[in-house]
Protein backbone atom coordinates (compact mmCIF):
# COMPACT_ATOMS: atom_id res chain seq x y z
CA UNK A 1 0.00 0.00 0.00
CA UNK A 2 1.55 3.67 -0.67
CA UNK A 3 0.74 6.40 1.17
CA UNK A 4 1.11 9.12 -1.87
CA UNK A 5 -0.45 9.46 -5.49
CA UNK A 6 3.10 9.51 -6.83
CA UNK A 7 4.43 6.38 -5.16
CA UNK A 8 1.46 4.51 -6.69
CA UNK A 9 1.11 5.93 -10.02
CA UNK A 10 4.84 5.42 -10.39
CA UNK A 11 4.15 1.14 -9.22
CA UNK A 12 2.03 1.02 -12.04
CA UNK A 13 3.88 2.53 -14.97
CA UNK A 14 5.42 -0.43 -16.66
CA UNK A 15 2.46 -2.91 -14.46
CA UNK A 16 3.30 -6.79 -16.22
CA UNK A 17 1.41 -8.05 -13.01
CA UNK A 18 -1.02 -10.13 -15.34
CA UNK A 19 -1.27 -11.33 -18.82
CA UNK A 20 -3.85 -7.99 -19.98
CA UNK A 21 -0.73 -5.90 -19.79
CA UNK A 22 -0.13 -8.03 -23.49
CA UNK A 23 -2.68 -6.29 -25.43
CA UNK A 24 -2.80 -2.43 -23.79
CA UNK A 25 -1.62 0.66 -25.43
CA UNK A 26 -2.24 2.51 -22.05
CA UNK A 27 -2.98 1.67 -18.93
CA UNK A 28 -6.05 3.39 -17.87
CA UNK A 29 -5.45 4.42 -14.33
CA UNK A 30 -9.00 6.67 -13.18
CA UNK A 31 -9.65 9.88 -13.63
CA UNK A 32 -11.41 12.68 -11.43
CA UNK A 33 -11.31 14.43 -8.18
CA UNK A 34 -8.37 12.68 -6.15
CA UNK A 35 -10.53 13.82 -3.09
CA UNK A 36 -14.06 12.58 -4.43
CA UNK A 37 -17.05 11.94 -1.97
CA UNK A 38 -18.48 9.98 -4.91
CA UNK A 39 -16.41 7.02 -6.57
CA UNK A 40 -18.06 5.16 -9.88
CA UNK A 41 -16.35 1.70 -10.97
CA UNK A 42 -16.57 0.55 -13.99
CA UNK A 43 -15.43 -3.50 -15.42
CA UNK A 44 -12.35 -2.87 -17.69
CA UNK A 45 -11.31 -0.40 -20.63
CA UNK A 46 -12.52 -0.73 -23.94
CA UNK A 47 -11.15 0.29 -27.39
CA UNK A 48 -11.57 3.86 -26.84
CA UNK A 49 -10.53 4.22 -23.42
CA UNK A 50 -6.96 1.92 -24.75
CA UNK A 51 -6.58 4.62 -26.80
CA UNK A 52 -7.49 7.35 -25.13
CA UNK A 53 -5.61 6.63 -21.51
CA UNK A 54 -9.38 7.36 -19.96
CA UNK A 55 -12.31 5.62 -18.82
CA UNK A 56 -15.34 5.66 -19.90
CA UNK A 57 -14.64 7.81 -23.31
CA UNK A 58 -16.14 5.16 -25.96
CA UNK A 59 -19.88 5.09 -26.44
CA UNK A 60 -21.03 3.76 -23.40
CA UNK A 61 -19.07 6.47 -21.37
CA UNK A 62 -21.14 8.58 -23.37
CA UNK A 63 -24.31 6.97 -22.70
CA UNK A 64 -23.02 7.58 -18.98
CA UNK A 65 -22.30 11.36 -19.21
CA UNK A 66 -25.67 12.61 -20.99
CA UNK A 67 -27.15 10.33 -17.69
CA UNK A 68 -24.96 12.67 -15.02
CA UNK A 69 -25.36 15.81 -17.18
CA UNK A 70 -29.10 15.37 -17.46
CA UNK A 71 -29.38 14.77 -14.03
CA UNK A 72 -26.40 17.29 -13.20
CA UNK A 73 -24.16 15.19 -11.57
CA UNK A 74 -20.60 16.82 -12.65
CA UNK A 75 -18.74 13.90 -14.00
CA UNK A 76 -15.04 16.26 -12.39
CA UNK A 77 -16.94 15.98 -9.01
CA UNK A 78 -16.29 12.25 -9.24
CA UNK A 79 -13.67 10.07 -9.37
CA UNK A 80 -13.78 7.15 -12.04
CA UNK A 81 -11.94 3.55 -12.65
CA UNK A 82 -12.07 0.16 -13.08
CA UNK A 83 -11.58 -2.83 -12.21
CA UNK A 84 -8.81 -3.80 -14.40
CA UNK A 85 -6.63 -1.27 -15.60
CA UNK A 86 -5.69 -2.61 -19.07
CA UNK A 87 -8.25 -3.85 -22.08
CA UNK A 88 -9.18 -7.48 -22.06
CA UNK A 89 -9.24 -8.94 -25.47
CA UNK A 90 -12.42 -8.26 -27.70
CA UNK A 91 -13.54 -6.97 -24.38
CA UNK A 92 -14.25 -10.20 -22.23
CA UNK A 93 -15.12 -9.79 -18.63
CA UNK A 94 -11.68 -10.06 -16.85
CA UNK A 95 -10.29 -13.35 -15.31
CA UNK A 96 -10.67 -13.63 -11.58
CA UNK A 97 -6.92 -13.58 -11.70
CA UNK A 98 -6.39 -10.57 -13.20
CA UNK A 99 -9.14 -9.24 -11.39
CA UNK A 100 -7.41 -9.86 -8.19
CA UNK A 101 -4.05 -8.42 -9.10
CA UNK A 102 -5.12 -5.38 -10.21
CA UNK A 103 -7.48 -5.08 -7.70
CA UNK A 104 -4.79 -3.81 -5.38
CA UNK A 105 -4.06 -0.84 -7.15
CA UNK A 106 -8.03 0.56 -6.85
CA UNK A 107 -7.83 -0.55 -3.06
CA UNK A 108 -5.23 1.70 -2.75
CA UNK A 109 -7.28 4.63 -4.81
CA UNK A 110 -10.08 3.81 -2.93
CA UNK A 111 -7.78 4.15 0.55
CA UNK A 112 -6.10 7.64 -0.84
CA UNK A 113 -9.66 9.34 -2.20
CA UNK A 114 -11.43 7.96 1.08
CA UNK A 115 -14.79 8.25 -0.48
CA UNK A 116 -18.51 8.37 1.21
CA UNK A 117 -20.06 5.96 -1.42
CA UNK A 118 -19.39 3.96 -4.09
CA UNK A 119 -21.20 3.45 -7.35
CA UNK A 120 -20.68 -0.15 -9.01
CA UNK A 121 -21.69 -0.35 -12.69
CA UNK A 122 -22.17 -3.58 -13.39
CA UNK A 123 -22.09 -7.23 -12.68
CA UNK A 124 -18.11 -7.36 -12.69
CA UNK A 125 -17.55 -4.39 -10.32
CA UNK A 126 -20.34 -5.29 -7.83
CA UNK A 127 -19.03 -9.48 -8.00
CA UNK A 128 -15.22 -8.33 -7.33
CA UNK A 129 -15.22 -5.05 -4.78
CA UNK A 130 -18.40 -7.40 -2.36
CA UNK A 131 -18.19 -10.70 -3.60
CA UNK A 132 -19.22 -13.13 -5.80
CA UNK A 133 -22.49 -13.98 -3.81
CA UNK A 134 -24.01 -10.47 -4.98
CA UNK A 135 -25.94 -10.24 -8.17
CA UNK A 136 -26.44 -7.26 -10.16
CA UNK A 137 -30.17 -8.44 -10.72
CA UNK A 138 -31.24 -8.21 -6.97
CA UNK A 139 -28.63 -6.10 -5.81
CA UNK A 140 -29.16 -3.10 -8.35
CA UNK A 141 -30.88 0.19 -7.02
CA UNK A 142 -30.13 -0.89 -3.27
CA UNK A 143 -27.70 0.76 -0.66
CA UNK A 144 -25.56 -1.52 0.59
CA UNK A 145 -23.07 -0.23 3.59
CA UNK A 146 -19.45 -2.09 4.16
CA UNK A 147 -16.85 -0.42 6.41
CA UNK A 148 -18.03 2.88 6.18
CA UNK A 149 -18.69 3.11 2.59
CA UNK A 150 -22.22 3.32 0.88
CA UNK A 151 -22.15 1.11 -2.39
CA UNK A 152 -24.86 1.39 -4.88
CA UNK A 153 -24.91 -1.05 -7.57
CA UNK A 154 -26.20 -0.61 -10.56
CA UNK A 155 -26.29 -1.39 -14.93
CA UNK A 156 -23.21 -1.25 -16.50
CA UNK A 157 -23.62 1.75 -19.22
CA UNK A 158 -22.69 -1.10 -22.12
CA UNK A 159 -25.90 -2.99 -21.11
CA UNK A 160 -28.21 0.34 -21.93
CA UNK A 161 -27.22 0.25 -25.26
CA UNK A 162 -29.00 -2.84 -25.52
CA UNK A 163 -32.13 -2.80 -23.11
CA UNK A 164 -34.36 -0.06 -23.31
CA UNK A 165 -35.89 -0.56 -19.68
CA UNK A 166 -32.71 -0.45 -18.14
CA UNK A 167 -31.84 2.91 -19.24
CA UNK A 168 -34.53 4.15 -17.26
CA UNK A 169 -33.68 1.74 -14.23
CA UNK A 170 -30.16 3.48 -14.90
CA UNK A 171 -31.73 7.02 -14.99
CA UNK A 172 -33.95 5.92 -11.74
CA UNK A 173 -30.55 4.86 -9.92
CA UNK A 174 -28.45 7.94 -10.70
CA UNK A 175 -31.13 9.74 -9.36
CA UNK A 176 -31.09 8.35 -6.26
CA UNK A 177 -27.43 8.41 -6.28
CA UNK A 178 -27.36 12.02 -6.38
CA UNK A 179 -30.40 12.19 -3.84
CA UNK A 180 -28.77 10.60 -1.58
CA UNK A 181 -25.48 12.60 -2.31
CA UNK A 182 -27.23 15.68 -1.47
CA UNK A 183 -28.68 14.74 1.68
CA UNK A 184 -25.14 14.10 3.36
CA UNK A 185 -24.40 17.28 1.86
CA UNK A 186 -21.46 15.48 -0.12
CA UNK A 187 -20.18 16.72 -3.67
CA UNK A 188 -21.42 15.28 -6.72
N1 LIG B 1 -16.57 -0.08 -19.90
C1 LIG B 1 -16.01 -0.11 -18.68
O1 LIG B 1 -16.33 -0.93 -17.83
N2 LIG B 1 -15.09 0.81 -18.40
C2 LIG B 1 -14.70 1.73 -19.26
O2 LIG B 1 -13.84 2.53 -18.91
C3 LIG B 1 -15.31 1.74 -20.53
C4 LIG B 1 -16.24 0.83 -20.84
FE1 LIG C 1 -1.19 -4.61 -14.21
FE2 LIG C 1 -3.80 -4.29 -13.86
FE3 LIG C 1 -2.76 -4.05 -16.28
FE4 LIG C 1 -2.91 -6.44 -15.14
S1 LIG C 1 -4.65 -5.15 -15.73
S2 LIG C 1 -1.14 -5.61 -16.20
S3 LIG C 1 -2.53 -5.93 -12.98
S4 LIG C 1 -2.36 -2.72 -14.52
Amino acid sequence: MFETWEELEKSIIDCKKCKLCAGRTNIVFGTGNKNADVMFIGEGPGADEDKQGEPFVGKAGILMNNALAGLEIKRENLYIANIVKCRPPQNRVPEKEEATVCLDYLRNQVVLIKPKMIVLLGSTALKNILGDEYKITASRGKWIENKEILYFPTWHPAALLRDENKKIEFWKDLKEVKNKAKEMELSI
